[in-house]
């Protein structure tokens, strides 16, 4: 297939973008705000129709920095890019000037899914690569290292993936014979070790994509990170949006406004409630989240799984948040297996 990257910004449609700018709400006032996750850039150019905004975005795929570039020119004074990762916050924004508002749209742009020559889509001939940008190691390599017990663990934790064992020993038996080069290849080898399809409106191959995907960028460990970080640097009263696509990514974020929110009741009768008070450095939470509308979703399908949550800061010091590391070490210990 032969897309152009216009008829592609043609065909790009930000998820939940009157909902997110909705939340910012941008006024006539000197604001900042940060996006994360720039990507076609969607939110910032919605943003930058309001001449007093200064917004600082981010991306680790080093292929937007053009796009961004364009920007730039046009907003000379009120946009600036940086190609980096977002648990790098902290590198990027000066401490005397908080933001108000944090927004991360989670996952994979349009631009890189269809990019076949990038391996993320199950539709891709290629080679399997699957990086963002910024990260250490290719899918390829990954399915053609790893052993049989780390490469099952990766499937099942990542992807959540009932079969992941038969995936993994069907990956290791092909290897065998010959190095694992294309996305076709490995399709092959997962459709053939599917024996249910649980979900007959997922592909059998989403699952372990997704989790090659989640390991190849570290994806939980980011998440947490720039969460974390996020917390630190925005100004009180500042929010946090965040907009995502499956349920690890949910799970994460849904934990963390909930568990440091003021609503969050004292975990247990035995601990002075002021122990716990010390983390409420969110407004309450409670559980509330926006999906797209019905019109969205016919004019973007790939928004059906989104979720966008969001949580206002309070004045509380921030406290680091180690419980909150810890609870997901699940997912970040299986990213950090050395490959
Ligand atoms: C869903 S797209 C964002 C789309 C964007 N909101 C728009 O309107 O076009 C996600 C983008 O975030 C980037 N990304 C994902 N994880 C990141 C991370 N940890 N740090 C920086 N950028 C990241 C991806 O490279 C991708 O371009």
């Amino acid at each position: 297939m032969n897309i152009t990257i216009s008829s592609l910004e043609k065909n790009h449609f930000p998820v939940m973008l009157d909902k997110v700018i909705q939340i910012c709400n941008p006024s006539n006032k000197e604001q900042i705000f940060i996006d994360c996750t720039f990507g076609g850039g969607g939110y910032s150019k919605e943003l930058l129709k309001f001449p007093n905004i200064k917004i600082i975005a981010l991306d680790r795929d080093k292929s937007v920095i053009k796009r961004a570039e364009f920007l730039k020119k046009k907003f000379l004074n009120q946009f600036t890019f940086y190609n980096e990762k977002f648990s790098n916050l902290d590198k990027i924004i000066k401490a005397d000037r908080k933001p108000d508002v944090i927004i991360f749209d989670l996952g994979l742009s349009t631009f890189q899914l269809q990019d076949y020559s990038r391996g993320f889509s199950f539709k891709s001939k290629d080679k399997i690569d699957m990086q963002m940008g910024l990260s250490n190691t290719s899918a390829e390599d990954v399915i053609n290292t790893l052993d049989e017990k780390s490469l099952k663990l990766i499937i099942k934790i990542l992807g959540e993936e009932k079969e992941a064992g038969r995936i993994a020993k069907n990956i290791i038996k092909a290897r065998e014979n010959k190095k694992i080069d294309t996305v076709s290849e490995l399709v092959k080898i997962i459709e053939l070790s599917k024996k249910k399809n649980f979900n007959k409106k997922i592909n059998v191959c989403t699952k372990t994509f997704q989790a090659l995907r989640i390991f190849v960028n570290k994806e939980t460990t980011e998440l947490i990170d720039g969460l974390i970080k996020a917390s630190q640097l925005i100004k009180f009263g500042g929010k946090i949006i965040v907009i995502s696509f499956h349920s690890i990514e949910d799970k994460i974020v849904k934990y963390y406004f909930t568990n440091y929110s003021a609503s969050k009741s004292n975990p247990s009768r035995y601990m002075p409630s002021e122990s716990n008070k010390k983390n409420s450095f969110f407004e309450k939470y409670k559980n509330n989240f926006l999906i797209p509308s019905s019109e969205e979703l016919i004019k973007n399908p790939a928004s059906r799984s989104a979720k966008l949550r969001h949580a206002v800061r309070t004045g509380q010091p921030f406290v680091y948040p180690k419980d909150f590391k810890e609870k997901f070490r699940k997912y970040t210990d299986i990213e950090n297996v050395a490959i």
